[in-house]
């Protein structure tokens, strides 16, 4: 791994006219933390417009799974549109057809499975809970405090890891309740497995008083809790939540947009604790890039969709279908195995990371979905968000990219195609990174 090579003050000045442009002409929604503006990329490593070099932890918010431009995938993506560029999801074409068996082989359900294709998570998310609703005839969810599930209506009624992502759009969809997500580090009940908790909170307590099982369609979840601070569930807890969804007549939906496909070490991360979903949805990391989500559904529930019950234009894009099949087979191959076992290294490192510096309050995750949450003491575990703030940029300046999740929560979801010298590469921009921070009396 070469050193990251920033030879410019960032933004350097081709990035700056960029960032002037951009300003008067796109939307300013979008939750940008730092000024990076690329230029083009490879593997793990990225450039920006003015040539500086930096290694890539962030993968557009855990999206390019296999690097950036595999060959593979790109050659892919090339033959699928030298064929066509579009027909349809009124019609039929091979490439379609050919990711939904990969799907109907790896998924975690244990039985037959069907796909439903769409071009991004939150669309998935909206497929999912429209197909939870049509086949229970239920109009009632349960999603998770901290979860984070998309911004259109259907999906954001569900995301909470951040007020100013509902700010402003009250009402979304009605019909959703929130539970605590299970923390170990914050624990918000009494006794040691807060996941039992959790599980007895909607059993005798939400079914009891104000959301009769008999009317929820649904449960939502991710597996692992990515945008809402990279929180991996006490063990037992999913499979809890399946036997408790089974009781009820309830469908389990495990949104793996972020975690699936790789990313945990596992091809999806439910297969950390063995629990089948009756529904899951797929997009980020599933295309290496090109924008597809999928709905996987146990084939018993989503054959129960009528012809126009649901559709779009875009879903099962060939160009994207041929990114996908690509990419399963990347990481099929190679890239899952990769991610398990750098994995390993990387969180070995973070806990040595952590042994020298005081702000960390805890080091968790799986695979490459690794998260380092900062405190202002271990004592109080107050989250330092300034300083986890100051933290990122500092790194975007020193070459490294990265992104926070929940309060003050750093986030690592590098390429799946990372080495172990480059594990070494971030955690030393990293230490400096918090050294120098640290050493600024503004820090936090
Ligand atoms: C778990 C999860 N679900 C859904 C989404 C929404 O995906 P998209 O931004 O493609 O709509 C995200 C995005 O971060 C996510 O992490």
């Amino acid at each position: 791994m070469k050193k990251p090579n920033i030879k410019t003050d960032l933004p350097g000045p081709k990035a700056r006219e960029l960032l002037a442009r951009d300003a008067l002409v796109v939307s300013p929604s979008y939750p940008r933390d730092y000024p990076f503006v690329m230029s083009h990329g490879k593997g793990a490593e990225i450039w920006d417009v003015d040539g500086n070099r930096f290694l890539d932890f962030a993968a557009g918010i855990a999206v390019c799974s296999t690097g950036h431009s595999h060959p593979a995938v790109v050659q892919a993506i090339k033959d699928a549109a030298d064929k066509f560029l579009h027909i349809s999801s009124d019609y039929w074409h091979e490439a379609q057809v050919k990711l939904a068996e990969r799907l109907n082989e790896l998924s975690p359900m244990k039985e037959p499975v069907m796909s439903f294709f769409a071009q991004s998570g939150t669309e998935s998310v909206e497929a999912a809970l429209k197909l939870a609703r049509y086949t229970t005839g239920r109009g009632r969810f349960i999603g998770f405090l901290g979860g984070f599930h998309g911004r259109t209506m259907g999906s954001l009624s569900f995301t909470s890891s951040k007020y100013t992502q509902q700010k402003g759009f009250f009402p979304s969809m009605p019909g959703v309740t929130h539970v605590p997500y299970p923390n170990n580090y914050r624990p918000l009940f009494s006794g040691a497995d807060q996941g039992r908790a959790v599980l007895q909170y909607i059993e005798d307590v939400l079914f009891v008083h104000n959301v009769p099982a008999s009317e929820v369609a649904g449960i939502l979840i991710e597996p692992i809790q990515g945008e809402g601070g990279y929180l991996v569930p006490p063990d037992g807890f999913l499979q809890g939540l399946r036997e408790l969804c089974d009781r009820h007549g309830i469908l389990l939906i495990f949104d793996e947009v972020q975690s699936g496909v790789g990313r945990t070490g596992k091809m999806f991360a439910a297969q950390h604790w063995d629990v089948a979903p009756d529904i899951m949805t797929l997009a980020k990391g599933l295309g290496s890039g090109m924008p597809i989500g999928v709905v996987v559904a146990k084939r018993s529930i989503m054959q129960r969709w009528t012809r126009g019950a649901h559709g779009n234009t875009f879903g099962g894009n060939p160009l994207c279908c041929a990114a996908a099949l690509a990419t399963i087979d990347l990481i099929e191959r190679e890239y899952c195995a990769n991610a398990a076992k750098v994995g390993d290294y990387f969180i070995l490192k973070l806990r040595a990371f952590a042994d020298k510096f005081a702000v960390v309050g805890e080091v968790r995750g799986k695979g490459l979905m690794l998260g380092v949450e900062l405190v202002k003491d271990r004592a109080s575990k107050i989250p330092a968000k300034k300083l986890c703030d100051a933290l990122i940029t500092r790194a975007y300046h020193n070459g490294l990219i990265l992104l926070s999740c929940g309060q003050s929560t750093l986030r690592f979801m590098p390429p799946l195609v990372i080495d172990e010298g480059d594990v070494d590469e971030a955690i030393a921009l990293l230490d400096q990174s918090l050294t120098e921070v640290l050493a600024s009396e503004h820090a936090y």
